[in-house]
């Protein structure tokens, strides 16, 4: 018997890699299989972006080295600017800004300052896979808050005074919302604002899909311009979604200063900083004015109106609501099935079609599946069309 099982913690033999990487993995291996699993837009890196750090390859002689722990002073003073800007809300690029790689690094350094053994963290039933890892990585417990599955996935207030304990240290949010697609309107984050305060707990407000809102630009509500909760709130942004940068691994936090010191302790001994590269990148992004980002929108716009009449066409398989943000939409599956699993395994052995199954997303996420429309429109066609092959129409 290989010995590495005796080596493997308790910690890392409980947790599984992402059902969203499990299907990726399971279609790497079968030929020509239409995928609406990864939240991977199509985009390419906005051409000023790349051509900007071309030219500081060659210009730039620093730019192979370590940069500071908390990031290049520049993006710092840009990223400040740019909450600001989205916010209303003065921070300082040294005491409050630190540059990760990507917002997950970001949560997981968080975390790791939050979480001792034992210790709990909130998060949305359905919510982020990948967060409930992070959080059992870190020693520490997801606790379920389930979301209203009959008013499509709104936030149930009338839960959360119950759910905090005396180990709990955190909320994590996420809108637009991975995998619901929902913007959770301004007075309900508000009184999870309030709550937050009153129970001294911090919110973890982590904000890919802000600029993702289509129509309902207007019911997005940052609650970091709520000056009030400065002191509990650590906000990030990535530039992967908005600047369709996923793979440089990019992203700033936005936190109280006393938090901040002790981030970088964790930075400094995991990362040591992002990769600088990808921070002259950030820097050319938040320099320039995001052109692209209309081209982005109207694009997906597009394609959630295509997955939408699509899953019109199949009512007898799925049951949906019309996601008002990401890029995300999260169908009940109404047609015969064991679990949200089976369902996707079957969907992709039988009918070539990749979705997320919904029962990775938490409890509540059983019976749905995710499908991300960040895709060509040939593929939410292609997928469909296999769909309405597999089940009739
Ligand atoms: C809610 C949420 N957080 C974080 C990430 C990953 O962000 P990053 O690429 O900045 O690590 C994603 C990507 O799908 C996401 O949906």
């Amino acid at each position: 018997m290989s010995p590495v099982r005796q080596w493997v913690s308790h910690i890392v033999a409980d947790i599984t890699i992402s059902a969203i990487k499990e299907m990726a993995m399971r279609a790497a291996g079968i030929d020509d299989v239409a995928s609406l699993t990864w939240g991977l837009p199509s985009f390419r890196t906005p051409e000023h972006i790349r051509r900007g750090v071309a030219r500081a390859m060659e210009a730039d002689a620093d730019i192979g080295k370590y940069a500071l722990p908390d990031g290049l002073p520049e993006l710092r003073q840009l990223a400040a600017q740019a909450h600001l800007g989205a916010t209303g809300v003065t921070v300082d690029a040294d005491r409050n800004v630190v540059i990760t790689a990507g917002n997950m690094q970001g949560m997981n350094a968080l975390l790791h300052v939050l979480i001792d053994p034992g210790d709990e963290i909130i998060v949305t039933d359905p919510g982020f896979a990948s967060h409930f890892q992070q959080i059992r990585l870190c020693g520490g417990m997801p606790v379920y808050w389930p979301l209203k599955t009959d008013e499509d996935w709104a936030l149930d207030l009338d839960l959360l005074p119950g759910l905090i304990g005396a180990r709990t240290k955190a909320i994590i949010l996420v809108s637009p919302s991975n995998p619901t697609g929902k913007i959770f309107p301004e007075d309900d984050l508000r009184r999870v604002g309030q709550i937050a305060r009153e129970r001294d707990v911090l919110i973890a407000l982590d904000d890919p899909y802000c600029h993702f809102t289509y129509e309902n630009g207007e019911c997005y509500f940052n609650l970091s311009s709520v000056p009030e909760l400065s002191e509990h709130i650590a906000y990030m942004f990535t530039f992967s979604k908005t600047h369709a940068m996923s793979g440089w691994r990019l992203a700033y936090m936005i936190l109280p200063e006393t938090l901040k010191r002790q981030l970088l302790k964790v930075h400094d001994a995991t990362i040591i900083c992002a990769p600088r590269i990808s921070q002259v990148a950030g820097t050319i992004a938040l320099r320039e004015e995001p052109t692209h980002l209309k081209e982005f929108e109207a694009a997906l716009a597009r394609r959630r109106d295509l997955i939408c009449q699509r899953l019109d066409n199949v009512p007898h398989v799925f049951e949906y609501a019309r996601p008002e943000g990401a890029y995300y939409v999260f169908p009940k599956i109404v047609a015969e099935h064991e679990d949200s699993r089976e369902f996707a395994i079957r969907l992709l052995e039988e009918a070539r079609v990749t979705v997320t199954p919904g029962g990775a997303f938490g409890p509540n996420g059983e019976h749905h599946v995710r499908m991300a429309y960040c895709v060509e429109e040939d593929v939410i066609n292609k997928a469909f069309d296999r769909i309405e092959g597999y089940f009739g129409r």
